[in-house]
């Protein structure tokens, strides 16, 4: 295993040292051949030298994309960062400016650090450090957001006495926290790798005519974000997907549908395939019951006829592998969790994640949203956060109930072996 260790230019850079030393000391349950691959940038090396990294990590410190000196470019040095990207597990930036932040949320590469973090698809690991005003800062802010909904771990710092000498947050975080959030994203990184998630997102248009359907206020972020941290997690992700204005995810099998029927058939085909099925997708519940072959003229009023579409998770949910973990999305407007409970039961899920869309600034067309995911015999309650956050700890329910499930589908064949 390598784990990347970027060191950027601030005071809090000697910690960094003791990050390199905790990284190196085996985990718990783990091989210890690891491999911390440093890289400083070339503020940190006015802080700390590279030969104390060298001599902590027994490996040549990485100190800029072209080295220092070198009266040509070297052609080896220009090409090392994509090296170094495809092999690490993990990059950990400790401490990370607020320049480095700058960099790596607008996708700035002008050095070896910040190339590096865009070259690879390996989790990211960022702990800041920083005087109080720059941590507090608009911009900084923005950055981190940015981030967080890219689905970096963003190691917050604590409060104390800086060294600008002002009392506040921005002081590295504790060693031990940046290097168990290294762990965990390194665990969350194979989680799912093996498994075929399938997903759904968007929403459904029901057509009336030839120019006007029935539609709903689904963005399909949250199933968009569903299938990115499935991928970063290992998983084979394919995403059934109503008109959305987004990219697909890179990676993903994207199967594009318009209306509930076409939905229902490429879940119903794919299904057998799925160890995960997430059902973000904003369904139609109702169809025109016929759709006019013609546009429909302006000329006094006009009743359409409706009738139910089906439902496609019900349906999904009965027919099943009996190791699949199936979870629902519920959109509601009020008794929300007595709702879900009933959508639960009634559609016979694993567990159902369930926002409250009346609240206002989260849910659709919204890059955030708050949760509660309910199964059988849990409730986890997610505060307003980013989607993509929001579906990693979807994910991690999902993961743990299908742990679970395999753990009891293990006891009751070694009973019935008995
Ligand atoms: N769903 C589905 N097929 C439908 C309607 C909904 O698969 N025809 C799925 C959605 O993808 C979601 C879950 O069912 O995962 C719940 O959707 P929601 O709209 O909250 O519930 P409904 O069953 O439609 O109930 P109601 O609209 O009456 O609250």
């Amino acid at each position: 295993m390598k784990i990347c260790l970027g060191v950027s230019g601030g005071i809090a850079a000697y910690k960094a040292c003791e990050v390199a030393r905790l990284l190196q000391e085996t985990r718990p349950g783990q091989e210890s051949n690891l491999v911390v691959q440093v890289v400083m940038t070339r503020a940190a090396q006015q802080f700390v030298r590279p030969l104390t990294f060298a001599a902590l990590t027994n490996q040549k410190v990485i100190t800029d994309l072209f080295r220092e000196g070198a009266a040509e470019p070297n052609v080896e040095s220009a090409i090392e960062h994509i090296a170094v990207a495809q092999s690490i597990d993990a990059l950990v930036v400790a401490p990370a400016t607020a320049d480095v932040l700058a960099k790596f949320a607008n996708g700035l590469a002008d050095d070896f650090l910040s190339t590096l973090y865009l070259a690879t698809t390996a989790p990211s690991v960022v702990a800041p450090a920083m005087n109080v005003n720059m941590w507090q800062h608009e911009a900084t802010r923005r950055n981190i957001e940015t981030l967080r909904a890219r689905g970096v771990r963003i190691v917050e710092p604590g409060e104390g006495y800086l060294a600008c000498g002002m009392t506040g947050p921005g002081r590295l975080a504790e060693p031990e926290a940046i290097v168990a959030a290294v762990w965990q994203v390194v665990e969350r990184n194979r989680d799912l790798a093996g498994e075929t998630v399938l997903l759904t997102a968007g929403p459904t248009r029901e057509p009336i005519d030839p120019v006007r359907y029935l539609g709903n206020r689904s963005s399909g972020r949250m199933g968009y974000a569903l299938a990115e941290a499935a991928l970063h997690r290992g998983a084979r992700v394919i995403l059934v997907s109503g008109p959305v204005s987004l990219p697909a995810p890179a990676g993903a099998e994207l199967i594009k549908v318009e209306t509930a029927a076409q939905m229902r058939s490429a879940v119903l085909e794919r299904l057998p395939e799925a160890a995960i099925v997430i059902k973000a997708a904003a369904v139609a519940d109702f169809r025109p019951a016929t759709a006019a072959s013609q546009k429909i003229k302006r000329s006094g009023p006009v009743t359409l006829a409706l009738e139910p579409t089906a439902d496609i998770l019900a349906e999904a949910a009965a027919r099943k592998r009996a190791d699949c973990v199936m979870i629902g999305f519920a959109a509601e407007t009020e008794n929300t969790l007595e709702n879900a409970r009933k959508k639960l039961a009634a559609k016979q899920l694993d567990a159902i994640v369930v926002n409250d869309v009346s609240q206002p600034g989260i849910g659709f067309d919204s890059d955030r949203n708050a949760v509660t995911i309910i199964s059988h015999d849990s409730v986890e309650e997610i505060a307003e956060a980013s989607k993509r956050e929001v579906a990693e700890r979807v994910l991690s329910f999902a993961i743990n109930l299908r742990r679970r499930s395999h753990g009891r589908a293990a006891v009751s064949s070694a009973g019935e072996r008995r």
